[in-house]
């Protein structure tokens, strides 16, 4: 989608937004898939709901990206535009035991950040790849937590009121990679109340899940991290690896011979080959276990 008009240009401006025309969605995502389309970069906040009022009235369809780390996108010119916060400095501040971050903060340096400052808890999503915001949106979690037990607060755009609104902790539900924010609300930052601990034993946490990780992750190689979420009582990767899937491929989208959920573009993978892969390992799973595997992944086709 390209954005000729000179009058939304001039409009986007106004809003202090930033326009880049032909943005490549392959460079801005961890799958390193993607085709192209407009990314409209948001230095205020504030600005939000003037901005999508603007997009709404001239039929510009948009999608909000955080990291990219969790997404498969789909190939070519994508009907859509991409719009994405700008990270502002500091993107952490704290108030005693409360870290209020902003959204399109990098998730694991805030880990570390707010580590130095003696404050703990998220040691286990260290080496996730991603923004606070991403992470918040679907409740990322590892080694036994996840980010939604230390929202205090979060400010977003609420789709449904096309206004930005704060919510307390308590009146967002978070579940296993799943929160009650609807789709197209958009995270803008949020308050976390972290647990006080000594720097050197937070650190003794990260080197403990860093190992881990490194042992059983493919992570030098382009992937979203797992591409299904866990059944109740199951494990994805457990039950691809029992079928003998590693290494399976169409085209350069291939099964890790790592980690059997993880799903890496060993080369020039396609979003259809990645699809047509996670449909042929759904079906085989589905058969032979009688389990339907619901995607982790988020997927952006057109
Ligand atoms: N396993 C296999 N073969 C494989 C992969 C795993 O037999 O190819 C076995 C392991 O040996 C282990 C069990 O399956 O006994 C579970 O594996 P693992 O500990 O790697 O955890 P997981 O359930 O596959 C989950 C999260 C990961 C998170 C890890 C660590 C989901 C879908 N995955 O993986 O999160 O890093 O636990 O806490 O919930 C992600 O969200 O993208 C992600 C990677």
């Amino acid at each position: 989608m390209h954005i000729r008009d000179p009058k939304i240009i001039a409009g986007l401006a106004e809003l202090s937004a930033e326009l880049q025309h032909g943005a490549s969605l392959a460079n801005m995502t961890s799958l390193g898939i993607g085709g192209t389309t407009d990314l409209v970069r948001i230095r205020k906040h504030e600005c939000l709901p003037d901005l999508l009022n603007l997009l709404d009235a001239n039929d510009i369809q948009y999608k909000f990206l955080g990291g990219g780390s969790n997404l498969l996108v789909g190939d070519g010119e994508l009907p859509w535009v991409v719009l994405q916060l700008v990270r502002p400095e500091p993107d952490v501040v704290f108030d005693g035991n409360l870290a209020h971050v902003d959204a399109a903060a990098d998730l694991g340096r805030m880990i570390t950040f707010c580590a130095k400052n003696d404050l703990g808890g998220m040691e286990g999503l260290i080496g996730v790849p991603g923004t606070v915001g991403g992470a918040l949106r679907m409740n990322a979690g590892a080694y036994g937590m996840q980010i939604g037990s230390y929202v205090r607060e979060v400010k977003l755009y609420r789709a449904a009121s096309r206004k930005i609104e704060v919510l307390r902790g308590h009146q967002i539900c978070f579940e296993y990679r799943h929160t009650s924010f609807a789709p197209d609300d958009m995270m803008l930052s949020v308050i976390l109340e972290l647990p006080s601990k000594p720097f050197k034993s937070i650190l003794e946490g990260i080197r403990i899940c860093n190992e881990k990780r490194r042992s059983s992750q493919p992570l030098g190689q382009k992937s979203a991290g797992c591409i299904f979420k866990n059944p109740p009582g199951a494990s994805a990767g457990r039950l691809i690896d029992e079928l003998g899937l590693k290494g399976l491929s169409v085209g350069d989208a291939r099964v890790s011979d790592r980690h059997a959920n993880f799903f890496v573009n060993a080369g020039h993978a396609t979003a259809k080959d990645m699809l047509r892969l996670i449909a042929d390992v759904r079906e085989q799973v589905q058969k032979k276990f009688g389990v339907s595997l619901e995607n982790e992944v988020v997927v952006w086709n057109a």
